[in-house]
């Protein structure tokens, strides 16, 4: 893993904004694969700036979002769906036709996770994938636990993973869907290239057990270690633990 540092969230976001602009303008028909939560807000922002300067252009990309909650629709303020509209969809050029985010409405789950992975292989596999981390060491909604699921798949959410999305619902927890789909980690795994962003104290010591750490199911981001080509960009407070 490479791993990069920066003084804050701030310097870190434009730093990956101009990266992906440089990738998209190399090869216009890029899939990405993308992450929710709030360490990508920032981020989101600079992409939307540097669209809004003509420095980026997305009309060719394809998306793919890492994950959704299972029981509410596209159009539910609380969907990632929504987040993503919000901060990224609404300000730059994406065709409607390459975004993909799970639908947390489908009638059929399972279904809905095949479906997901037969449309990740048509684009022809994710390019880059951007990632956060959870505080208990997930990617996307991949939870510790004995074992791991390869592809898109439902999850059964922790109690801590439903606090820490609170956000979206009101600051209630309760209100946080107990389910959700996920790419699996065989289908993050599968992206050629995977950048892992974190940001803030709170995340200092899953970062130091997943660079230092063994491989383990109770920490899935470990799993990043078998993978040729990761790169994680961290601020200095989220580096904090790692020992150099
Ligand atoms: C959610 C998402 C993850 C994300 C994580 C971290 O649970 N499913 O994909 O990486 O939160 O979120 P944050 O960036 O808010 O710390």
């Amino acid at each position: 893993m490479t791993i990069t540092l920066f003084k804050d969230e701030r310097a870190l976001a434009r730093a990956l904004a101009l990266q992906i602009a440089a990738a998209l303008e190399a090869r216009p028909e890029a899939v990405l694969g993308l992450p929710t939560g709030r360490t990508p807000i920032r981020l989101y922002h600079e992409l939307g700036t540097l669209h809004a300067h003509r420095q980026l252009d997305f009309s060719r990309a394809t998306t793919f979002n890492l994950d959704e909650f299972l029981g509410i629709g596209p159009d539910h303020p609380g969907s990632y769906r929504a987040f993503m509209e919000q901060h990224l969809f609404s300000r730059v050029n994406l065709s409607a036709d390459r975004i993909n985010v799970l639908n947390g409405a489908a009638p059929d789950p399972e279904r809905e996770c095949e479906r997901y992975e037969t449309a990740i292989a048509a684009a022809g596999g994710i390019d880059l994938q951007l990632l956060g981390i959870g505080t208990n060491g997930h990617i996307g909604f991949n939870e510790p636990a004995r074992e791991l699921a390869g592809r898109t798949h439902r999850v059964t959410l922790t109690r801590s993973t439903r606090r820490s999305n609170a956000a979206l619902f009101g600051g209630e927890a309760d209100r946080v869907p107990r389910e959700a789909l996920s790419m699996g980690m065989a289908t993050i795994l599968h992206a050629r290239h995977i950048i892992l962003i974190a940001t803030g104290k709170s995340k200092a010591k899953c970062i130091e057990r997943m660079v230092h750490g063994p491989i383990t199911t109770k920490m899935p981001a470990s799993f990043l270690q078998v993978h040729a080509n990761v790169e994680l960009m961290l601020d200095d407070a989220a580096a904090s633990a790692i020992r150099r």
